[in-house]
C-alpha cells in the first residue's frame, strides 16, 4: 500500500482528481493518509475532509520566520511517513530538508509541458498567460519528480492539450486540467505505487 501525503494550496480539483481515482480503481494500493495546506482558507481541505482524510493547515503566518516554518512543514509531512509526497497545487517552495528528506519521494503537477512556461513566475494562471501571450498552439501539463530546482526534476508523464484561438487564460486552464492535469496525476501515482518509474540520472522512465 503506498502511503501519501497530498499537499495544497488552493481548489483542490487535483486532489479530488487523485480522490476520485482512488474510489473507482485507477489508483490502486494507495492512500492518502493526510492532505496539508498552507492556507487555511484552501477549498481542498474541505474536499479532503468530505473524503474523510485528515486535513491540516501549516500555515507561514503561525511561525516567526521561514526556518521554524519549514521545520513544521516538514516535520507535519514526516509524521505520516510517507512513501509519496504529491504536490497538487501546492504553491510553497519546498525546503531544501523536505527535499533531502525525501529524495524521489515528491512529485508535482505544472500546468505546461515542461520545459516551456515554468520557472520563477510560472503557476497557476501566469503559465496559461504566458501561453496564450506567445501564440504557442500546443500546450499541456508535466507530472515531475521535485528537486532542488524550480519545476526541474525528472519528467514522469506529460499531455498534450490544444490552444484555442479563442482561449483566455481561464479557459485554457480549465481545458489543461480537464483534459491532462486530472489525468495524468492519477496515473503517475498509480504507476509509483506499482514500481512501474524508474530514475537513472535527471531523466524518469515508465516500465
Ligand atoms: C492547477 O492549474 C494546477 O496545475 C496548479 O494549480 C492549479 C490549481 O490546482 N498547480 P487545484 O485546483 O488546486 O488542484
Amino acid at each position: 500500500m503506498l502511503k501519501t501525503v497530498v499537499m495544497v494550496s488552493g481548489g483542490g480539483t487535483n486532489l479530488q482528481a487523485i480522490i476520485d481515482a482512488i474510489k473507482n480503481g485507477v489508483i490502486k494500493d494507495t492512500e492518502i493518509s493526510a492532505v496539508i495546506s498552507n492556507n487555511e482558507n484552501a477549498y481542498a481541505l474541505e474536499r479532503a475532509k468530505n473524503a474523510g482524510i485528515s486535513a491540516e493547515c501549516i500555515s507561514p503566518k503561525s511561525y516567526s520566520d521561514r526556518a521554524a516554518f519549514n521545520k513544521a512543514l516538514l516535520e507535519g509531512v514526516l509524521k505520516y511517513e510517507p512513501d509519496l509526497v504529491v504536490l497538487a497545487g501546492f504553491l510553497v517552495v519546498i525546503p531544501p530538508e523536505m527535499i533531502k528528506a525525501l529524495p524521489n519521494k515528491i512529485i508535482n503537477i505544472h500546468p505546461s509541458l515542461i520545459p516551456a512556461f515554468c520557472g520563477e513566475g510560472y503557476y497557476g494562471l501566469h503559465v496559461h498567460e504566458g501561453v496564450l501571450e506567445r501564440g504557442t498552439k500546443i500546450t499541456g501539463a508535466t507530472v515531475h519528480f521535485v528537486d532542488e530546482g524550480t519545476d526541474t526534476g525528472p519528467i514522469i508523464l506529460q499531455k498534450a492539450v490544444e490552444v484555442h484561438d479563442n482561449d483566455t487564460p481561464k479557459t485554457l486552464q480549465q481545458r489543461v486540467m480537464e483534459e491532462a492535469e486530472w489525468k495524468i496525476l492519477p496515473m503517475a501515482i498509480d504507476l509509483i505505487a506499482h514500481d512501474r518509474v524508474v530514475i537513472e540520472g535527471n531523466k524518469a522512465s515508465v516500465i
